[in-house]
């Protein structure tokens, strides 16, 4: 974990240069939608107020440093050597970004010294990774005046997880973290790729992060079998209406008279995510009436199918939901994000806070000898971008 001074003064002290940008990405919720967005359905997502921060400065070379403070790594690469690497190592969430941008045409003409860090907690299922790679694909536009949109830019972040890391992702995560606005949450329809904004009034009632402290080994090949065994779920239901492109065109109708004709796993799955796709529009609808208990509902129901229906779950996130079942107060809990540990999100009212704490704490560590993290999170702005120089001085501003 780094703060935005430390990362400035570490950028200065290792690179003795004027730290010229700041990027700060945040890492993002979401309130349900899960496994959604590569079926070109709904996800009900928004940034929060954790960020990653990057301190770049030019350099006039096409050499590129990276030091990474939270891992306390280091990494350079120039323009001219293609990365040769086997396999997953931190810094292609960078070098992947460049090589994205590469192929759109726009390579970078120098290098930059890039010192990032932040206070995401990483395989939480807050989105570390995207905020990574969509702040760094940010700076590159803004640094190189390449121009891109935003949602170029979210293509840029989710290609480098698909051809980088080896991570089939829907574009959720990065679009969250490059689009949010405070107050708001994104209503995003990862068919048309357009979103609405919707109002966040949750009176007396907050969301808090329960996390596991489960990072799951599997996490990223069963993340892809799951969307595979959609894809075959399309193809199913192509033979029958060959205008489906996705599962977002099938109805609940056509699901249940594909019950005896397709595998029971695929169809369950195929199932979940129409399901949940209505679960989302429902949420927006009670959200936009201030109804609460019907939404921590729908959490609850999104919970019961991410666990038996899509199987993303874990013995302790079910646990966790178990355990905030038995809490008259909560709304509503789920699991958060891909599955097989990181967070749940629970809704609850603020003047229970004090004792939910209390009591998830002992429950868990009663369970697991493991006191889980709470993390009370607040909506926050998307990606911003800040020149830390004083353009009529030319100097550093030392205002961040
Ligand atoms: C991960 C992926 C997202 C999304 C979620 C599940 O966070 O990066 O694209 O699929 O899992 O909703």
């Amino acid at each position: 974990m780094s703060s935005v001074n430390q990362l400035i003064d570490y950028h200065q002290k290792r690179y003795n240069a004027l730290p010229q940008f700041l990027v700060k990405a945040p890492g993002r919720i979401n309130i349900i939608g899960e496994h959604t967005d590569y079926n070109n359905g709904y996800v009900l997502p928004t940034a929060i107020d954790r960020y990653i921060y990057f301190v770049i400065s030019r350099r006039e070379d096409n050499k590129f440093n990276i030091y990474a403070a939270d891992l306390d790594k280091d990494h350079t690469f120039s323009l001219d050597h293609k990365p040769n690497v086997n396999g997953y190592a931190w810094y292609l969430h960078i070098t992947g970004v460049i090589d994205e941008f590469r192929k759109k045409n726009h390579t970078p003409l120098t290098g930059l010294e890039i010192t990032y860090g932040g206070d995401i907690p990483g395989g939480s299922g807050l989105s570390s990774s995207a905020a990574i790679e969509a702040g760094f694909a940010t700076a590159i536009n803004t640094i190189f005046n390449f121009a891109l949109t935003k949602l170029d830019l979210a293509y840029v972040a989710q290609m480098t997880e698909h051809h980088h890391i080896g991570v089939q992702c829907g574009i959720m995560d990065m679009y969250a973290s490059i689009f949010s606005e405070k107050d708001k949450v994104l209503l995003l329809d990862c068919n048309s790729l357009t979103h609405q904004f919707v109002p966040l009034d949750l009176k007396d009632c907050i969301f808090v992060l329960v996390n596991s402290g489960v990072k799951h080994n599997l996490a990223d090949s069963a993340y892809n079998e799951r969307r595979q065994q959609c894809e075959f779920g399309v193809a199913y239901f192509q033979t029958i209406d060959q205008s489906i492109t996705s599962l977002r065109d099938v109805t609940f109708q056509m699901i249940e008279s594909a019950k005896d004709f397709l595998d029971p796993i695929v169809w369950k799955r195929c199932k979940y995510v129409i399901e949940e796709n209505q679960r989302v529009l429902d949420t927006v609808a009670y959200l936009s009436e201030n109804n609460l208990e019907k939404v921590g509902a729908l959490l609850y129901a999104s919970h019961k199918g991410l666990s038996e229906d899509y199987e993303v779950s874990c013995k302790e996130l079910d646990d966790l939901i178990d355990i905030v079942k038995e809490l008259p107060y909560v709304l509503g809990a789920r699991m958060m994000g891909g599955g097989f540990g990181g967070c749940t999100i629970n809704l609850l009212p603020i003047s229970k806070l004090n004792s939910f704490k209390k009591t998830v704490s002992e429950k868990y560590k009663f369970l697991y000898n493991f006191n889980p993290d709470i993390i009370e999170v607040n909506n926050a702005q998307g990606i911003t971008i800040d020149s830390l120089i004083d353009l009529d001085t030319n100097k550093y501003t030392n205002q961040v």
